[in-house]
Parts: C-alpha cells; sequence; structure tokens
C-alpha cells in the first residue's frame, strides 16, 4: 500500500534554538523526537509558522531545490507578521541546502521528489504570555521522500463553493502558520459529510479565493483568471510559476477579483477548466463545484488540456526536461 503523503521522514533533520539573544550552531539531530516544555509559547498562543518546498532528482544525479528564495522570504514574512524572532534568509537558505545535501541519495527521481518541511515555533515555557511574544524559538528542516502524487490517478476534483465562512481570519491569510489550517478543517470534514466534496472553495463575500490548502485559478480558453495578491490569503509559489509559464506560452494572465457569479456563468462553458496549484499536486484540475445545493460541472466535467499542459511545463522546469530560464532552481 502506498504510504500518504508526508509520512515518511528521513531519520535526521537539522534544528538551531534561539536562547533570545542568538540561534544556536546547527545540528543534525534525529527527526523522531524533539523536547519541549509543556508549556511552549506555540503550543498554547501557535506563534508557529513552516513551509513547503521540494527538491529534484535531475537525470545527471544533481539535485535541485525548486524555488527556495520565494519560499525563504515567505517564512521570514510568517515570521515577522507572527512576532517570532528573525531569522537570517541567507542563513535558512544555506541550512536547507545543507540538509537536503545530506540526504541527497535518498531524493526520489520524478515524478516522486523531496519535499522540504522548515518549521518555526516559539518555545518560551510561558502560559501567561497570551498577549506578547516568545523570547526564545526553535527553527528546523524536516524531509520527507514523497512518490507520485497522482499515483491513484488523476481525477477531476469536486468543490464546495462556501460564500458564508472563511478559511481563516483575514489578516492572517498570507501567513503559513497551523492555525489557519485548523480553522479551516471543520468547514472542510463537514462540506466532506455533507456533499462529497474533497475541498471547500472559501469565498468570503461572494469573491472566489482558495482552498484549505491550495490556490485556485480558472483558465478560460487562453486566459487565466485569479486572485489578486492581498493579505487575505497564501500566495502560493506555484501560482505565480504557472502564471509565469503561462504568460510564457502566451496566454493573457489576468490577477483580480473574480465573483461566484462570474465564475458559475465562466465554468458552464465547454473549454473552460478550473484548477488548485500547491507545492504538493502542482495543478490539480477540478470537474465539479457544488453551489447552494446545486451542481456545476466545470467545462467537460473531465481533467482539462490546458491544466495538463501548464502542468507538464512547469514539472518539465523542476525535472531538468526544460530550460531554467527563469533560474528556479538551485544547485545543493
Ligand atoms: C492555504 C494554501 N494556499 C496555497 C498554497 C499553495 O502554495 P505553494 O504553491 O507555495 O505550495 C498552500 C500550499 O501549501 C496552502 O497551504
Amino acid at each position: 500500500m502506498a504510504t500518504a503523503f508526508g509520512s515518511v521522514f528521513m531519520p535526521e533533520m537539522s534544528i538551531t534554538w534561539f536562547d533570545g539573544s542568538s540561534w544556536s550552531a546547527v545540528e543534525m539531530v534525529p527527526s523522531d523526537s524533539i523536547q519541549l516544555h509543556p508549556g511552549a509559547h506555540a503550543l498554547h498562543y501557535s506563534s508557529t509558522c513552516f513551509e513547503g518546498l521540494k527538491a529534484f532528482r535531475h537525470e545527471d544525479g544533481s539535485i535541485k531545490v525548486f524555488r527556495i528564495d520565494r519560499n525563504v522570504s515567505r517564512l521570514a514574512q510568517s515570521a515577522r507578521l507572527l512576532a517570532l524572532p528573525e531569522l537570517d534568509e541567507a542563513f535558512v537558505t544555506q541550512m536547507i541546502l545543507d540538509t537536503v545535501k545530506k540526504f541527497a541519495a535518498d531524493v526520489p527521481a520524478p515524478p516522486g521528489s523531496m519535499y522540504i518541511r522548515p518549521t518555526l515555533f516559539g518555545t518560551e515555557p510561558a502560559i501567561g504570555k497570551a498577549a506578547a511574544p516568545s523570547d526564545t524559538a526553535c527553527f528546523y528542516v524536516l524531509l520527507s521522500p514523497v512518490g507520485d502524487y497522482f499515483a491513484g490517478g488523476d481525477r477531476a476534483l469536486r468543490l464546495l463553493v462556501e460564500d458564508n465562512g472563511l478559511r481563516c481570519a483575514p489578516h492572517n491569510g498570507m501567513i503559513k502558520s497551523g492555525g489557519n489550517y485548523a480553522s479551516a478543517l471543520l468547514p472542510t470534514m463537514k462540506a466532506k459529510a455533507e456533499h462529497n466534496v474533497d475541498q471547500v472553495l472559501f469565498c468570503p463575500n461572494g469573491d472566489v479565493q482558495e482552498t484549505g490548502a491550495a490556490n485556485f485559478l480558472l483558465i478560460d480558453g487562453d486566459e487565466v483568471i485569479t486572485r489578486s495578491l492581498d493579505e487575505s490569503f497564501l500566495h502560493g509559489v506555484t501560482r505565480d510559476s504557472v502564471l509565469t509559464i503561462a504568460a510564457d506560452l502566451g496566454m493573457k494572465v489576468s490577477e483580480r477579483t473574480l465573483s461566484v457569479d462570474e465564475m458559475l456563468e465562466r465554468i458552464a462553458k465547454p473549454g473552460c477548466e478550473a484548477a488548485l496549484s500547491g507545492t504538493a499536486a502542482v495543478l490539480a484540475p477540478v470537474g465539479t463545484m457544488v453551489y447552494q445545493g446545486k451542481e456545476h460541472q466545470v467545462g467537460n466535467g473531465g481533467i482539462g488540456e490546458t491544466t495538463v499542459k501548464l502542468r507538464t511545463a512547469l514539472n518539465d522546469i523542476q525535472w531538468g526536461k526544460s530550460e531554467d530560464k527563469h533560474g528556479w532552481l538551485t544547485d545543493v
């Protein structure tokens, strides 16, 4: 039986601790446990953030990390917005590259990859600090080898269109922090049970935003439409990469507000496609939307041609099969 995405780990991870004034020398330690005080700030007040990026094996045996600069700067942004101790971006970059290098031999060949999970959290044993930041912190880089995301078959997803709820507090949306995922969990579980959907597409105030763990793109002919960046949702690295590739392929990229009404009108047309973008799947096709109890088919209801074309173009860069003309790959 295939193991679930992200449930296998390399035996060691790199780690550093902030004591209130400086970060300790990076160490490699066993990845199966860390010791924390039960009063640790992160466990009570969610002073925690993380990243998700991938390293790929190329045919010549080299290992490349995809868009590490973007993930490191997003981590720095999350840390800043959560009042966590600052981490130097060059230091984090080197720590990630060194960790992957240590396990270079274990990076799976495409369509697999090494998923990288840098994690930062407040460790101060201080349950009285509900309204004050943690003085101390921990940062580690955990690795998880992953196989083919579509091994079970590439199928078009069903989404519940939710215009009556939020994924998370709007000012927190662009922070990659656990609390945001916990906040989306119950509405997602409810939607799965009641509507047999895969995910919820959150559309606060009737504007299409994102799902619990991916950005949303509407592909109508040669135009890609997706919400423009604001603080209410996560600024996906895959979203940015797919938009760049779409523009390279001569498609029109429209970053703007998209209302539920406009989306439902557009998806009814044959040839319209919708997809979810994220590091895990790259682009996952959406075939059906459920809105106010009614089912709406997206285009032909199956896997969109342009979705697959864009996904293949991005995979080809990641896997070293086409030129990395934007300089997205970093050698370990
Ligand atoms: C809430 C949310 N939105 C969007 C994304 C996509 O981001 P990225 O493409 O950087 O993986 C993720 C990815 O994990 C996510 O959790």
